[in-house]
């Protein structure tokens, strides 16, 4: 048991109760944002002649030494001390002596382990939004190569209308366009250094907290002692857009695995990306983007958690907090490994364009074009949508779709019909009709392709 303290107790600790206040065995985590920290807090210390700047040098040192010995393997963190900041600051003492012991001056644990987490998401986050923009070039590669590659849309899961695969994977590009976006905010609204907080009312020695925020690249210091120790809002804002992250990423595989089907065999997935039965030798199943979907709840599960954590804290600090920690590692851990997976699975999987193109044909995906055929020779819409829909039951009688109805059963229903329905209601003008910003037409999708490209430029 190696803890700061202890002055004021005449009794040991409890072993049950050491090891439920504990917190080395995850913050152990930002062991390097730690000592980073540290460096950054004693070089403010002895610019504001708080130390001397021998003992800055030797501090400084000290625990670049231990950074490079934990990382070489040489010092194992381990449980027996309290938290990873005991743990650096006894090392410390251990390798230089009384001087050590002034690392702590005008610091708390409290504004300590702000810094660290702040540190740590701030870090975590520019590996997420690397990750997001990944996807982002696998699903704009996507959509240049298949501008032409037609497949119905739905709605109700039911044929609605033809679109194009292009169009249809950019509607995740916007959503993750969205994503990345929120992560950047979130960055730029938490980048202020709490350090020099102190428990939670500042400290009587003259730090420059601008320095410290400064070494640290933080925009500038936080503005509020009591704020600063007890803000986790950061942390509620990135499960939220990790939680969002999630929500696209499952239902992209929800639509992966169903279009992965026999039934439907739009796509096929990599074996690399796939798995077998133990018991059904022809199985290849997309377990990869069903992980993806099924742990989606974890992530959300994360966010449900802090936002409970946090909801009836007083103020300042108070040790709920230290729960932040565990569910933020693993939300983030999950969500880069959903990313990076994901990625690889779309970018490997075949498209089967001509299935995709027959469902297409079916179902009637070609309705409204042709209710806006009479449409443009004069008849009223909804005059129009009652014509198009007797067409349709004439064609379920006779098993056909609209493509294969002949003129004559055309004139039946309405004599404004001529024989360039056909080529009116074919899957190709069906969709190149569809030309203003936002549709699948490939002129219009051509110029999102366009948009996105200098998007992605601007943001590599
Ligand atoms: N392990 C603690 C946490 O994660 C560090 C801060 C401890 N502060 C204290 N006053 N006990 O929140």
């Amino acid at each position: 048991m190696a803890q700061l303290w202890g002055g004021r107790f005449t009794k040991e600790t409890d072993q049950l109760v050491y090891n439920f206040n504990a917190s080395i065995s995850f913050d152990q985590k930002f062991y390097k944002q730690d000592i980073k920290g540290s460096i950054a807090h004693v070089t403010m210390l002895a610019k504001s002649g708080i130390l001397t700047d021998a003992e800055r040098d030797e501090i400084i040192k000290g625990l670049e030494g231990i950074l490079a010995d934990v990382e070489n393997g040489t010092l194992p963190i381990t449980s027996e001390y309290e938290d990873i900041h005991s743990f650096v600051e006894a090392n410390l003492i251990d390798r230089i002596g009384d001087v050590g012991k002034k690392l702590h001056t005008g610091r708390s644990r409290n504004d300590q382990v702000a810094l660290d987490m702040r540190l740590y998401v701030r870090d975590e986050i520019v590996e997420l939004k690397a990750l997001v923009l990944d996807l982002m070039k696998t699903l704009h590669k996507l959509m240049k190569e298949n501008t032409e590659t037609y497949m119905p849309g739905f709605t109700h899961l039911q044929k609605a209308q033809p679109v194009t695969f292009a169009h249809h994977v950019g509607a995740y590009m916007e959503m993750f366009k969205r994503d990345y976006g929120r992560l950047s905010d979130i960055f730029e609204r938490m980048n202020y250094c709490p350090l020099g907080a102190g428990a939670l009312a500042g400290t009587t020695y003259p730090l420059d907290r601008e320095y410290t925020a400064e070494l640290l690249s933080f925009k500038g210091p936080t503005l509020n002692s009591m704020d600063s120790v007890s803000d986790r809002d950061y942390v509620i804002e990135l499960l939220s857009a990790l939680s969002t992250i999630m929500v696209h990423l499952s239902r992209f595989s929800e639509e992966i695995i169903i279009w992965n089907s026999n039934e439907y065999q739009f796509v096929e997935l990599d074996d690399a990306y796939s798995t077998g039965s133990s018991i059904m030798p022809q199985k290849k199943n997309p377990d990869i983007a069903e992980l993806v979907r099924g742990k989606t709840g974890r992530v959300y599960g994360a966010l449900t958690s802090i936002l409970t954590t946090m909801k009836g804290i007083p103020l300042a600090y108070n040790k709920d907090m230290q729960e932040d920690k565990e569910l933020t590692f693993d939300a983030i851990d999950t969500v880069k490994g959903c990313l990076a997976l994901f990625n690889g699975m779309i970018a490997t999987m075949k498209l089967n364009k001509p299935n995709m193109a027959k469902s297409a044909t079916g179902g009637f995906t070609n309705a409204t074009d042709a209710a806006d055929y009479l449409v443009n020779h004069g008849v009223p819409f909804r005059d129009a949508h009652g014509i198009v829909g007797r067409l349709v039951l004439r064609c379920i009688e006779l098993g056909i779709g609209l493509d294969d109805l002949s003129l004559e059963e055309y004139k039946a229903i309405s004599d404004v019909f001529e024989d360039d329905i056909y080529e009116a209601i074919s899957l190709k003008t069906c969709v190149e009709k569809r030309n203003t910003i936002g549709a699948p037409g490939t002129e219009a999708i051509k110029k999102v392709i366009d948009i996105n490209e200098e998007y992605l430029k601007g943001i590599e």
